[in-house]
């Protein structure tokens, strides 16, 4: 063997191989390496080491000298990374085994001490979470972006009508702002559940070492400050193991693209000529390549179908966490795809929607023609007679079969003369075409959390005051 290859394979030499006879085959090399997706967690990487060497040099578990090569070595292999300049290993498995190795490279022993008191198992938890942290504060700024285009759009249309449904048919007139200030307590709720979720991730692991801890004197809370955690976790078999935080973040961003995928469901229907309630603008759209007149709405389509696929991520982690033992096993290793998928799709399907809401044009008379073909103020008829003393499954009945008879004459209730009206009830008088009006209707549902334009524009103030 010449000189080269020797120190080829020593270099290839697995960190953890001096109690094995043979090497792994090139395909278990690969299959149960992590390093082409986990070197996303360089730089989470990066920090916890700088971290945990800082706390060993403070604590004289490694020297000042020590500390000072390790920082120097991982600043330089951080840019390294940054510009592209490192190489990345299939034989050295992840990311930290990647990254140690070329720190030893680099500065020599003081390299090697750097995994003192610390395990992969530990170091890899921390990596996560750090990155969880980030992706979750980003991810809070992104709806809150949408929500102030929500917020734009629907103050535009506090006064238009829109038949409100329910089974999908047309049910009560409401106003186009109400509508979608929906979706803005959707994602409230949305941005408490990560903003929960958050301090659950926001914990460190380190000093868990491999499960139990270890007997050098460690000061796992100062490395928690250095991080910005808001704690330890307590237990280090739980620390090293569970990825529960990863579950109830995917569980959170399958709900957040469950909201959204209603929304687009809308859209989609909306944009049906049957409807032709709004357009959205060309380029969140494709034609066809045979039909000519298609306008199709690709993104609202995608982000239903991607909705299913977060779903699957969540699946998938709570299959992979069911029947572990505790502590650490290699399993978890799958958690990181789902995870860095979830965190991907979700963060650029809210990019989009809050730019697509911009561009939402709304055909104002089509959502009132549409809310006029249907009845929508039949409850109105039966609330009016209601207040003049009909009780009110009687004043349900007559007004069925006031609807009976217009759709026979095919015109709406508001379009029957006051005679004809008073065929179904003496009780009805003049006052009743105020009642019956789309206006009428939706100003008359004023209390609190109701339709009227009144309740919607406070409803809007309320919620810019809660974004500020
Ligand atoms: N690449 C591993 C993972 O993602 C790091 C931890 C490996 N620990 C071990 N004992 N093999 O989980």
């Amino acid at each position: 063997m010449d000189n080269n290859s020797a120190l080829e394979q020593e270099n290839n030499k697995k960190t953890w191989s001096g109690r094995f006879n043979e090497p792994v085959s090139a395909l278990v090399a690969r299959y149960t390496a992590s390093v082409g997706f986990d070197q996303r967690l360089a730089e989470y990487d990066i920090q916890g080491s700088l971290a945990h060497a800082q706390m060993l040099a403070e604590q004289g578990i490694i020297s000042k000298e020590d500390l000072g090569d390790i920082q120097q070595g991982l600043n330089q292999i951080r840019d390294e990374i940054r510009n592209q300049q490192f190489t990345w290993l299939l034989e050295l498995e992840d990311v930290h085994l990647n990254i140690e190795k070329r720190l030893t490279a680099l500065v020599g022993d003081a390299g090697k001490r750097l995994h003192t008191g610390r395990s992969r198992n530990d170091q890899v938890a921390t990596d996560i979470r750090l990155f969880l942290r980030t992706a979750i504060d980003e991810i809070i700024e992104l709806i809150q972006a949408m929500q102030h285009a929500l917020l734009n759009l629907a103050e535009q249309h506090i006064h238009t009508v829109m038949p409100g449904f329910t089974h999908l048919q047309v049910a009560q007139p409401v106003s186009f702002g109400h509508h979608l200030m929906a979706y803005f307590e959707m994602l409230k709720r949305d941005i408490g559940r990560l903003t929960d979720c958050r301090k659950r991730v926001n914990q460190l692991p380190l000093g868990a070492a491999a499960l139990a801890g270890t007997s050098y004197p460690i000061n796992r809370e100062r490395v928690a400050e250095i991080l910005g955690f808001d704690g330890i976790c307590e237990n280090s078999l739980d620390a090293v193991s569970d990825r529960d935080f990863a579950i109830e973040f995917t569980g959170c961003a399958a709900l957040i693209m469950t909201h959204l995928s209603r929304m687009s469901e809308e859209f989609i229907l909306w944009m049906n000529p049957s409807f032709g309630f709004i357009q959205l603008a060309d380029r969140f759209c494709t034609g066809s390549s045979i039909m000519p007149q298609k306008k199709n709405p690709d993104v609202p389509e995608l982000v239903r179908g991607k909705t299913g696929r977060i779903n699957g991520h969540l699946v998938a982690l709570l299959t992979l966490m069911k029947a572990q033992p505790l502590a650490y096993n290699k399993d978890n290793q799958e958690d990181k795809e789902p995870l860095f998928d979830t965190v991907d799709t979700l963060t650029d399907t809210l990019r989009i929607y809050a730019d697509m809401l911009t561009g939402v044009r709304v055909n104002q008379d089509a959502m009132r023609r549409s809310a006029l073909r249907g009845y929508a103020t039949a409850t109105d008829l039966a609330d009016y007679l209601t207040k003049k003393g009909i009780p009110f499954r009687d004043a349900h009945e007559i007004v069925a079969k006031a609807v009976q008879f217009a759709e026979q004459k095919g015109c709406d209730l508001s379009d029957l003369d006051l005679n004809a009206l008073q065929k179904f009830s003496q009780q009805i008088e003049s006052d009743i075409f105020a009642v019956l009006t789309l206006e009428g209707s939706m100003q008359s549902r004023k209390h609190s959390g109701g339709t009227a334009p009144e309740q919607v524009q406070r409803a809007i103030n309320q919620a810019r005051q809660w974004l500020s």
